[in-house]
């Protein structure tokens, strides 16, 4: 049987995804599941939405030949420019899209839980824009190390509220917003940041992310006479940037996709986020997907310097390119990753966010032809990651 890469009815993709939820969180999912699809196809909202994401975000991004690091590499590189966004990242794509069905779905409160504050900015963003109330939880560890965007979320008007549980990182953010939605089942939307979740979430965020390889097909045409490349590269926390940046390229064999996830200081170092490499088949926040656990099953914490890639799980897309092969899997360190963001400001004057300088490293892996053309999703800018970038390398 000819393997698909879309979700089935009940959000599979193969062996993985599905809806894992407690009883009192049904209703509010179900509503989602049966609406979500009539509600995207509604001429009037892709309208509003393709506006927004015109005149608001900026869209289409970019898809900028890099030549300087072509040159270093031998192989034709471009990027695909998500962090000229506004707010800096891909995760408005998604927040727009959201914001949009849950006006239609009536909410008028929405919650969201956010890693390295991208994804919470985001949503505090569109929630400003359309008059929402916003709260947004986030690990205590990740409002230390990513003060900036938590100074922006408090700003644009949302309440952020820390995580103290656990390793008090985006999974710990995570549960804290599930909670919060089982307690407020009626007002409230919540806004999932990545293509994880209980379904129709990975595949309704997969949509809104796809405008990034359906504007990649065009722009290559423009700028190499074709619409495919040879590969496709992402760097994976929860895989919205990922899954939104191979989604129009998923059934076209002769483009290799290449997922990059977070080795943090080492894969065996006990310190690491590499799902792919560590993880078995668990049940996390809502879905059926490869997670780090102990052989009892208990969620191992995970560790990575980038507060977006700092995640036990990935989503079920991402698990099934795994296991079928589709997708090739790498694991960058904190070391790698970090070297890999210094050349990029130093070769192209772009300084990417920390979670983007993983999918920067793959040159250390893998190597290209010179005449193949490798599409690099630039997932976010480094603006956030200063203090990081400063501490790490002295500067
Ligand atoms: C710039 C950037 N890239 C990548 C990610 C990872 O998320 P995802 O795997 O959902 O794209 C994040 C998460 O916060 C991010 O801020």
């Amino acid at each position: 049987m000819k393997n698909t890469y879309q979700a089935n009815e009940k959000g599979y993709y193969g062996d993985f995804g599905g809806a894992y939820i407690p009883e009192m969180l049904y209703p509010n999912v179900e509503e989602l599941r049966t609406t979500y699809l009539e509600i995207m196809n509604e001429p009037s909202f892709k309208e509003e939405f393709q506006q927004l994401l015109k005149d608001y975000v900026g869209r289409p991004s970019p898809l900028y030949f890099a030549k300087r690091l072509s040159e270093k590499h031998n192989t034709k590189i471009y990027l695909k420019r998500e962090d000229l966004n506004h707010t800096g990242a891909h995760k408005v794509n998604n927040t727009i899209g959201q914001i949009l069905v849950a006006k239609k779905l009536g909410k008028n409160r929405i919650i969201a839980e956010t890693g390295a504050g991208q994804h919470g900015v985001a949503t505090a963003t569109v929630c400003a824009l359309m008059g929402i109330e916003c709260i947004v939880y986030m690990g205590e560890i990740d409002i230390k190390r990513q003060a900036p965007n938590v100074a922006r979320m408090k700003m644009l008007g949302a309440e952020v509220r820390p995580a103290m549980s656990g390793s008090k990182t985006l999974k710990d953010a995570t549960n804290e917003a599930i909670r919060d939605w089982i307690n407020n089942p009626v007002d409230t939307h919540y806004i999932i940041g990545s293509a994880i979740g209980p379904h129709p979430y990975p595949d309704m965020v997969t949509r809104f992310q796809s405008v990034i390889s359906e504007e990649i097909k065009w722009q290559l045409q423009e700028k190499e006479g074709r619409e495919n490349p040879d590969y496709v590269v992402a760097c994976i926390g929860g895989g919205s940037n990922a899954a939104g940046t191979y989604y129009h390229f998923l059934d076209n064999p002769d483009v290799g996709i290449i997922a990059v996830e977070a080795a943090g200081k080492g894969v065996h170092s006990g310190e690491s986020a590499a799902t792919s490499q560590l993880g078995k088949e668990g049940i996390i926040h809502g879905c059926k997907t490869l997670l780090m656990q102990t052989d009892d099953g208990q969620i191992t914490e995970p560790y990575s310097i980038s507060a977006g890639l700092d995640y036990p799980g990935v989503g079920p897309l991402h698990s099934h390119l795994y296991k079928t092969g589709r997708g090739e899997f790498f694991s960058v360190t904190d070391d790698d990753a970090m070297t890999a963001g210094l050349e990029l400001a130093q070769l192209e004057g772009i300084i990417p966010a920390i979670e983007t300088s993983h999918a920067l490293a793959i040159f250390n892996d893998k190597k290209f032809a010179p005449d193949d053309v490798v599409v690099i999703s630039l997932s976010g800018r480094g603006d956030k990651d200063l203090n990081t970038y400063i501490d790490y390398f002295k500067l």
